[in-house]
């Protein structure tokens, strides 16, 4: 895996390539995995993501005029854009881009326009959040390049309502918050109604795998959507009886149960997995602090259980990966993670008790047949998010 350093490098080159000029500097953001705390975050819960060693890197210089002109190097395509008049036949992938600076003006910032390049080792539709990596790596490269400093949780929120305008997804703030907050050996533990982020070490007992299940991440912004108005209509049934129920985060277990008729089957279920999610959370947390590895690993293996029954966003090959990745010694939980339908599974394994390049080259043979990407396994290592690293400058 390319070291932060030589990916710079490697961005700078293509930068000079690209734009026949010097970058001013370079930044970069890394993806996420999520521990648990899945499809809460859009119901104003908690979760419990780590930045992952993963990143991409944006090389930015400041240009004269308002124009942002960016260059991915993973996709091979150029885009330039007047921030006040986003073209509508854009690539989608530069949505991202064009969102963040569309949104960072409204919120008053007087930016420059600039010459940018991604390039990374994050893979995209990977489940390990590259679109918000992107956004991060762009938003604090321009940042950069105007002497500002950004509040995290306004910029999480402009990087958002990008998403939402320009993107067509309903994202929650997980993702960004991560790639731009989290830090070095520690999960960051986020209040998605408050933002306030608290950062809580990582047992060194344990290390932890990232699973590409070598299915993309489809464009699931339909279901991802779909999810969120289910969630929101049980919080009407549950306000009729309990108006203090601001979001499914405030509902009990109980008060579910005392509206499951009400509600209906699938509601009931979908509302029960965040439920039941935003308390495996706490238990998480607890376990950790506590060095209780198993039980961190069984509250894994229980998160993907709610995933897969009640929301209903793992696929049935999902499900076998978690059983065979269940079955090697050391393994001590596993689970999706990210939205679903494809993408990424997190594990959790005794310290030093997987051998990555040996269980991954099993990994890919058991299930490459059965998947358009090869799958793949890792060790990740959680690290600092894109405020806490400096810039590089070539
Ligand atoms: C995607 C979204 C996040 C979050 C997760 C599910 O990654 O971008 O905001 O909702 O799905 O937990």
């Amino acid at each position: 895996m390319a070291a932060p350093t030589s990916l710079f490098e490697q961005a700078v080159t293509a930068f000079r390539q690209c734009f026949a000029a010097n970058p001013q500097l370079a930044v970069a953001a890394p993806g996420r995995a999520n521990l648990i705390g899945e499809h809460t975050d859009y119901n104003e819960g908690h979760v419990l993501p780590i930045a992952i060693d993963r990143y991409l890197v944006a090389a930015a210089a400041p240009r004269a005029d308002r124009t942002i002109r960016v260059h991915s190097t993973a996709l091979g395509e150029t885009f330039a854009f007047d921030p006040a008049r986003v073209p509508a036949d854009r690539p989608r992938w530069t949505s991202y881009v064009a969102g963040v600076a569309v949104e960072l003006a409204r919120d008053g910032h007087r930016l420059p326009g600039a010459d940018l390049l991604v390039h990374g080792d994050l893979p995209i539709a990977s489940g390990l959040s590259s679109s918000a990596a992107l956004e991060i790596a762009v938003a604090t490269a321009l940042e950069r390049l105007a002497g500002l400093e950004f509040d995290d949780a306004r910029l999480v929120a402009a990087c958002r309502r990008g998403d939402h305008a320009l993107v067509g997804v309903r994202c929650g703030p997980m993702d960004q918050f991560a790639a731009r907050a989290c830090r070095a050996g520690h999960a960051g533990l986020l209040d998605c109604r408050s933002l306030e982020l608290s950062h809580r070490r990582l047992p060194a007992a344990v290390e932890f795998l990232s699973i590409y299940s070598g299915i993309p991440r489809a464009l699931a912004a339909s279901e991802y959507n779909e999810r969120q108005d289910s969630c929101r209509r049980a919080v009407a049934v549950l306000q009729a009886a309990w108006p203090e129920i601001r979001a499914l985060r405030d509902a009990t277990p109980e008060q579910l149960e005392a509206c499951r008729r009400d509600l209906g089957e699938r509601a009931y279920r979908r509302a029960r997995h965040v439920v039941t999610e935003q308390r495996r959370v706490f238990a998480m947390v607890a376990a950790l602090e506590s060095g209780d590895a198993e039980r961190a690993g069984s509250l894994l293996y229980e998160g993907h259980r709610s995933l897969a029954e009640d929301y209903e966003v793992s696929l049935p090959v999902l499900d076998e990966m978690v059983e065979w990745l269940a079955r090697q010694p050391g393994v001590l939980g596993v689970r999706l993670t990210g939205a679903g339908f494809g993408g990424s599974l997190i594990c959790m394994a005794a310290a030093g008790a997987v051998d990555e390049h040996e269980a991954g080259a099993r990994f890919a043979e058991r299930f490459a047949a059965h998947t358009p990407d090869r799958p793949a396994l890792w060790k990740l290592h959680a690290v600092d998010g894109a405020r806490h690293r400096p810039s590089f400058i070539p």
